[in-house]
């Protein structure tokens, strides 16, 4: 039953609410996002509150029991591993990314593995069940206990949840669905709120595991997965260039596990397929014996990943100097160019220069810094990079390369894959453990000017 009934003005990306129309939303700084909603106070059926839930009542920490959750395996590694281990019974797991980056494929191929056990209903609101079967007989998904339901109304839904009582349900995608008793269109924040809560009512009450999808949306017309993200037990985002075939998928937020944790797919001809050594996807087709070159290693959750970051430095034709970076922070690459100057006597500033992170990756870890300074000095000075070196290293204002955590793994990933010499921070090699068969040269700096030395040694 719709209650009061106030205007509002929401972002449409954060969620952020006011009274008053703003061009930059004052929560997020997006431009063109906050749209008018009309704020309802809905009381339905399910938001009722119930007296003496055994949860409700006070009880000492003591007496609590944690027996571990009981998880889903996926059939996919890489899935798993951002989930945690698996999917927890009873959880929400919001999936969001760009249209088009394979949110449904990922869904129908965890039904192809799942759909042996367990009951799954998949509710879409986006495509016919025709192009869902065309589309699953693509990816050879074929399972008796798959049940498709193309429908918007989020109340039918729950109903069917709770008539069906599927081992788990999947909503693709939130955007589409539908509460009658608001008045404002699906896809506005209000909507896609309120269906959330609802189907997480639903599916915690019943104990089964639910999987949102959201996209994510630029101009504003479609409330991003953003605002859910505070709702919902997991956020798993779909990353990746369209044009490329990889995909990662990162956990931002995670109530059962680590958030830091990235799986890696590459999208083909028969659906995503897992990717279990990044690294060597990523070197592929590396230029050998050039400048302006650098393999670095970020660490993406637990897993070390080796990156190429390519620089180049060039003469400037107009009278300002350009600095573009793809994939690196751009006012990190600006702090970089100013410390090479003051600090090491490299002179960029009439000089345009380009970072460019092989492979759509988006690195932002401090350990990345040392590789972005030396391949924007190999490329300045043309020291041609040995192709079996590597860097990684905190750069600091001085010109200090400082100490990273888990120098130990890096080097290690670097040593497997055939590196045959590291540049690292020197005070992270008095705590270095190496594995005895490692076959590769550790060389420590206490400077940039350190490191640039030890790479003109070559
Ligand atoms: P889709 O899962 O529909 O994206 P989303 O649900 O996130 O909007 O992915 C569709 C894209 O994936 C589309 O561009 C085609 C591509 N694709 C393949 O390349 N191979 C395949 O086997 C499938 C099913 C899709
Ligand atoms: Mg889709």
């Amino acid at each position: 039953m719709a209650g009061k009934v106030k205007n509002l003005y929401v972002c449409s990306e954060c969620g952020y609410e006011t009274a008053k129309w703003f061009g930059k939303c004052p929560g997020c700084g997006e431009w063109n996002t906050m749209t008018e909603e009309v704020r309802e106070t809905v009381r339905s059926k399910a938001a009722s509150p119930v007296r003496a839930r055994p949860s409700a009542v006070p009880m000492p920490i003591t007496q609590i029991t944690t027996e571990d959750e009981e998880r889903y395996f996926t059939g996919s590694k890489e899935l798993d591993r951002v989930l945690g281990g698996g999917i927890v019974k009873g959880s929400l797991v919001l999936l969001g990314g760009d249209p088009g980056i394979g949110k449904s494929t990922i869904l129908l191929q965890i039904c192809s593995h799942l759909g042996r056990i367990l009951k799954i209903l998949y509710i879409s609101g986006e495509e016919s069940k025709r192009q869902i079967k065309l589309r699953a007989s693509r990816l050879g998904v074929n399972s008796e206990n798959l049940y498709v339901m193309t429908e918007t109304d989020v109340e039918i839904v729950a109903d069917q949840i709770q008539t069906e009582k599927p081992d788990l349900v999947m909503v693709d995608s939130i955007q589409t669905m539908n509460f009658k008793e608001l008045s404002s269109s699906p896809g506005s924040v209000t909507q896609v709120r309120e269906c959330t809560n609802i189907l997480m009512r639903t599916s915690k009450s019943l104990d089964v595991p639910c999987i949102i999808v959201g996209h994510v949306n630029k101009d504003g017309a479609i409330a991003g997965p953003k605002v859910l993200e505070h709702i919902v037990d997991a956020v798993l985002y779909f990353e990746g260039d369209k044009q490329m075939s990889y995909r990662i998928l990162r956990a931002v937020k995670n109530r059962y596990g680590s958030t830091n944790e990235i799986g890696v797919f590459q999208m083909g001809d028969s659906g995503l397929s897992e990717v279990e050594n990044p690294s060597l996807m990523l070197l592929s087709g590396r230029p050998k014996n050039v400048s302006g070159t650098c393999v670095a290693c970020p660490l993406e959750g637990s897993r070390p990943i080796l990156a190429e970051i390519q620089g180049l430095v060039t003469n400037s034709g107009y009278g300002n100097a350009r600095r573009m970076s793809t994939g690196f922070d751009y006012n990190r690459m600006s702090m970089l160019l100013a410390v090479l100057e003051k600090r090491c006597g490299y002179y960029f500033s009439s000089l345009d220069a380009y970072i460019n992170v092989i492979g759509g990756l988006r690195l932002d870890e401090p350990a990345t810094d040392l590789a972005v300074a030396l391949a924007l000095v190999s490329s300045l000075k043309d020291i041609v990079m040995p192709e079996n070196l590597l860097a990684f290293g905190e750069v600091g204002l001085t010109g200090e390369i400082r100490a990273v955590n888990h120098a130990g793994l890096r080097v290690t990933e670097a040593a497997r894959l055939g590196f045959g010499k590291c540049i690292l921070p020197y005070h992270n090699l008095k705590n270095l453990v190496l594995p005895d068969d490692a076959q590769i040269e550790v060389i420590g700096v206490r400077t940039i000017r350190d490191a640039v030395a030890a790479l003109a040694k070559g």
